[in-house]
């Protein structure tokens, strides 16, 4: 599933340097196979050039609003009319404005007055100028009356000031409207879904933990496809290097302990969960309060505790869609099968765990009780893409057999 895949998205480019940022924003979406549309203010152009958004969209950048289209029907009412979503970035003090105002004096104003898509806005400004209470009461006014207004980042300005007026990355940008875009139109809306991804550091003393390799790609990738398909989505995350994905929940825990607080707490009321997480089986039995020290010649032997198995303990939770992964050095089939059966799962992805762990690419197993097949070695985001529409099917097939675990769900029926 792609959800951009055919979009209509009309982005508005207003007059800040920050525009330029957008120029990104503008290819990727295009590369993902949304048709975007440029609307560029007057301002925007004195910050960067509608060539560059021309050759990114290989479409038509619009300026002017007494442009006639060829076929003679006035562009600028219709323009709004035929999109899935309208994108302001970035969007202007001026703009937010006259927006909240209903002032339609450009292309821009009277695309998104005449529109009933869905309208997301970025905006970025002066950090002065975007506390001042007349941009707060637009932005509220904006909110109010259904727009997604986004908070700007906090940072280093062009001017150069430190403050709140940055407008986020283009990859976080495509992160909200694939979000967006995804509450609408996905076949997860309406749901829930919790993600644990990375592993978990068990402490030895306060400078030293026991851990693993896991880098929690995988698990990140899974929760940016579950929010595209329209889902609530909960990122349980171990520690790692990564930005999350955009408009997930994310809840930072670090030891097997807490995730599994973390877990329990997010899966109430949660649909599906999908236990990514390279969780230590083992802890040490009582933490040092001080760094431990070398003394003489002697090694050290570290007593370890068992730490809960997580997903095994939400077996119990037969409302929830179950989906466990199985890293194998050996046998892979037969364990995964075993943790499948033992851990009361609708579905486990099975992969070697040497091959894939903390690196970009992967080759997974999918098994679910009665089918098992194998995807052919692929990037990490690619892979949870394919898992989630099998995860969207076989979710949808469990809810309508009364929510049953995957050794209990009778085989497909449909022919
Ligand atoms: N898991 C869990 N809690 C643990 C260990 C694992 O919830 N303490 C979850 C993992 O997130 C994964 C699944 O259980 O979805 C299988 O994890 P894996 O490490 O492959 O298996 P283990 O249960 O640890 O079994 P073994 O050590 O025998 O491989």
């Amino acid at each position: 599933m792609n959800i951009l895949r055919d979009k209509q998205i009309l982005l508005g480019v207003c007059g800040s340097i920050a525009a330029y940022k957008v120029a990104e924003l503008a290819r990727n979406l295009t590369l993902a196979e949304a048709r975007v549309d440029v609307v560029m203010t007057a301002a925007a152009q004195q910050f960067v050039g509608p060539a560059t958004f021309q050759a990114l969209t290989r479409r038509p950048v619009l300026t002017d609003m007494w442009a006639l289209p060829e076929d003679g029907v006035v562009g600028h009412v219709s323009l709004g009319a035929h999109t899935d979503l309208i994108v302001i970035a970035p969007a202007t003090a001026n703009t937010l404005a006259r927006l909240a105002a209903g002032i339609s004096d450009d292309l821009l104003t009277t695309a998104v007055l005449a529109t009933r898509a869905p309208v997301l806005c970025a905006p970025a400004m002066n950090p002065n100028m975007y506390v001042n209470a007349a941009t707060q009461e637009n932005i509220a006014t904006l909110r109010r009356r259904g727009m997604l207004v986004l908070e700007p980042n906090e940072g280093l300005m062009a001017e150069p000031v430190t403050g709140r007026g940055r407008l986020p990355e283009p990859a976080a940008l495509e992160g909200e409207i694939r979000a967006l875009l995804g509450r609408r139109h996905g076949p997860l809306r309406g749901r829930r879904v919790v993600v644990t991804a990375g592993g978990t550091h068990e402490p030895i003393d306060p400078v030293r933990f026991i851990g693993n390799r896991s880098s929690g790609q995988m698990g990140y990738a899974m929760a940016a496809c579950a929010r595209d398909a329209g889902a609530h989505v909960t990122l349980v995350s171990g520690p790692t290097a990564l930005t999350p994905p955009a408009a997930v929940e994310v809840v930072r825990v670090d030891t097997a302990l807490h995730m599994r607080d973390a877990v329990l707490d997010a899966c109430t009321g949660a649909d599906i969960l999908i236990m990514n997480a390279a969780v230590a089986d083992f802890r040490p039995g009582h933490m040092i309060d001080h760094k431990i020290k070398k003394t003489g010649e002697e090694g050290m032997i570290l007593h370890l505790a068992l730490n809960p198995d997580i997903l095994g303990e939400m077996a119990h939770r037969r409302d929830l869609f179950k989906v466990g992964f199985a890293a194998e050095t050996d046998d892979l089939i037969a364990n995964a099968r075993v943790k499948l059966e033992r851990k009361g799962l609708n579905l486990i992805i099975a992969n070697d765990a040497v091959a894939s762990i903390g690196r970009p690419d992967i080759q997974v197993t999918i098994l679910d009780g009665v089918e098992i097949y194998t995807l052919p070695i692929q990037t990490k985001p690619q892979a949870a893409a394919t898992i989630i529409d099998e995860v969207v099917q076989r979710f949808n097939r469990w809810l309508a057999h009364a929510r049953l675990p995957a050794s209990e769900m009778p085989a497909d029926t449909d022919e």
